[in-house]
Order: structure tokens, then C-alpha cells, then sequence
């Protein structure tokens, strides 16, 4: 139980890969406390014996200040201890060529995958300060090192991640507190599907063939599965990880390109 008492915020967590490492976290001893806007998973997540008083899971909207500030006075009705934050929420954002996009897409990317993060960062640090340590995780991904083709506001917001990781890193050292980017690859599952459908779309070219050319991104040929985000995050909140800040760690089975 390497994570026992330990109390963990997911942003976007009723679903995916926040779901995943929900489950880990808490097998290994993790208190979570999610938020995510599909309601069906939010209900179904509480209405779970099992998770009772070890899972709680609110309903917050990312992309709004207010429901993150309502989010944050829902968990200190439960606690005032918070020992990590894992800024997991991000939309794939539009495919399509730079051309053709809209200001309103990248206006959308932009305001979920980096102001959403930037503002529950900023209502965590308080927590987080005056339990003197702790950990933030930014879920970025690896179109944060390298470019992404058809994916512009998607690739520019996941380096934007990295960027504001490393600049957290350095103001949040002094409180112990430490920050990290996780970084993967292609994910097997829904939204990868979906992914795959709107490039074959776009250029033209069978599912099977954009498929093949994801795989083909990494010395290991392989998808990543969602529970390995949640594994890593494990490791950077336990003790096992307690001088690492600043980086950002990829989970792509070698990514190329
Ligand atoms: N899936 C991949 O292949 C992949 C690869 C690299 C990085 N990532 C990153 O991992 C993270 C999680 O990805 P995923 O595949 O689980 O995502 P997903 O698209 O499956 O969505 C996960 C959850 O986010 C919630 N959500 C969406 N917008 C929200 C908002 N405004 N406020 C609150 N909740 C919201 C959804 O309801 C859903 O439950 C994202 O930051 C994503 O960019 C994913």
C-alpha cells in the first residue's frame, strides 16, 4: 500500500485513462477525489459500494472557474489534507490542416488542456502548501515533444503543458512540492478510435493505414494501455519518487517521431 492515506485530486477523472489511474491509486491505498461532466459516470462512480468513502467523484466542468472553485469546497467539507493533483483533463481538439481551422477550435483546445490545468493547479497550491509537500502531475502527451500533423491546437496545448510544468517546478521547489509532466503515447481505446476515423477522413486513406503509421511511431511498436499512466503517476506520488520534479516522462514505448 505505497500510497496509504494519501488524499489525490484527477481532474477529468470519471472516464479513460483518470479512471484507470483512479483505480490503481486507490488499490495501492489513494483517497480519491475526481471531477468530470458526464453524469451517467459521475452516478455510477458514487452509487459504487465499493468506492464508498475512498472514490468520491463531483460533477465540475474544467473549462469554468466557478465549478472548479465549488469542486475545491467540496473536497475540504472532506478534508483539508490534499497530497497530490493530477491535471489529467484534455480534448483531442480539431484534425484538420492549419488552414481550414477555426479560431473557435483552438480557442476550445487551448481553454481545456491549459487554462483548465492552470486553474486547478491554482486552487490546489494553497492545499498543497499547507501540507507542506506534495506532487502535481500534468497530463501531456508525447505530440508535446514532437508535432502533430492535422492536430495543431491539440500538439501546441501538450507543449504548452510542458512549459508550464517545468516554470511550477521552479516556484513550487521551496514548498516541497513537486511537479512532473506525463507524457504518452497513443492509448488504446475510445478516443484513439476516434482519433483514427477523423485522419483517415481527412486524408483520405483507410483506418487501417493510420493505425499502422500510430504503431509504427515507436521502437516497440506498441499501443499504451491506460492503466500504464496510472502506474507511473503511482510511482511519482509515492516516496519512491520523491526527488523528482521538473521532468517530463514519456510512456510511448519509444516514440520516433
Ligand atoms: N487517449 C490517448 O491516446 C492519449 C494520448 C496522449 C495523451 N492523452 C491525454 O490523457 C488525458 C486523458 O485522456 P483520455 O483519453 O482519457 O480522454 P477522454 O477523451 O477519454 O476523456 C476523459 C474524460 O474527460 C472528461 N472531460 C472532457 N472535457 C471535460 C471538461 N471540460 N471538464 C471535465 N471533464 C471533462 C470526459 O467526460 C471523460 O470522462 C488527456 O489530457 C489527453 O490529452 C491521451
Amino acid at each position: 500500500m505505497i500510497l496509504k492515506n494519501k488524499n489525490i485530486i484527477i481532474s477529468a477523472g470519471a472516464t479513460g485513462v483518470g479512471w484507470a489511474a483512479a483505480k490503481i491509486l486507490h488499490n495501492r491505498g489513494a483517497n480519491i477525489f475526481l471531477c468530470d461532466i458526464n453524469k451517467s459516470a459521475v452516478k455510477k462512480i458514487n452509487a459504487n459500494k465499493i468506492y464508498k468513502n475512498k472514490i468520491y467523484a463531483f460533477l465540475c466542468n474544467a473549462d469554468e472557474e466557478k465549478e472548479i472553485i465549488d469542486f475545491f469546497k467540496n473536497i475540504q467539507k472532506i478534508t483539508n489534507k490534499i497530497d497530490c493533483l493530477i491535471n489529467n483533463v484534455g480534448i483531442s481538439g480539431p484534425t484538420g490542416l492549419i488552414e481550414k481551422l477555426s479560431y473557435k477550435d483552438w480557442e476550445q483546445t487551448l481553454k481545456t488542456n491549459v487554462i483548465g490545468h492552470f486553474l486547478f493547479t491554482k486552487h490546489a497550491i494553497p492545499m498543497l502548501k499547507k501540507n507542506k509537500s506534495g506532487s502535481i502531475i500534468n497530463i501531456s502527451s508525447t505530440a508535446g515533444i514532437y508535432g502533430f500533423p492535422l492536430r495543431s491546437p491539440y500538439a501546441s496545448s501538450k507543449w504548452a503543458t510542458i512549459g508550464f510544468t517545468k516554470t511550477a517546478a521552479m516556484e513550487l521547489g521551496k514548498f516541497k512540492i513537486r511537479v512532473n509532466a506525463i507524457l504518452p503515447g497513443s492509448i488504446k481505446g475510445v478516443r484513439m478510435n476516434k482519433v483514427i476515423k477523423a485522419q483517415a477522413k481527412s486524408l483520405g486513406v483507410s483506418e487501417k493505414k493510420v493505425e499502422q503509421e500510430f504503431l509504427s511511431a515507436s521502437s516497440m511498436s506498441c499501443w499504451i494501455e491506460e492503466n500504464d499512466i496510472g502506474k507511473l503517476c503511482s510511482f511519482l506520488i509515492s516516496d519512491d519518487g520523491n526527488k523528482i520534479s521538473g521532468q517530463s516522462i514519456a510512456v510511448d514505448g519509444n516514440g520516433l517521431r
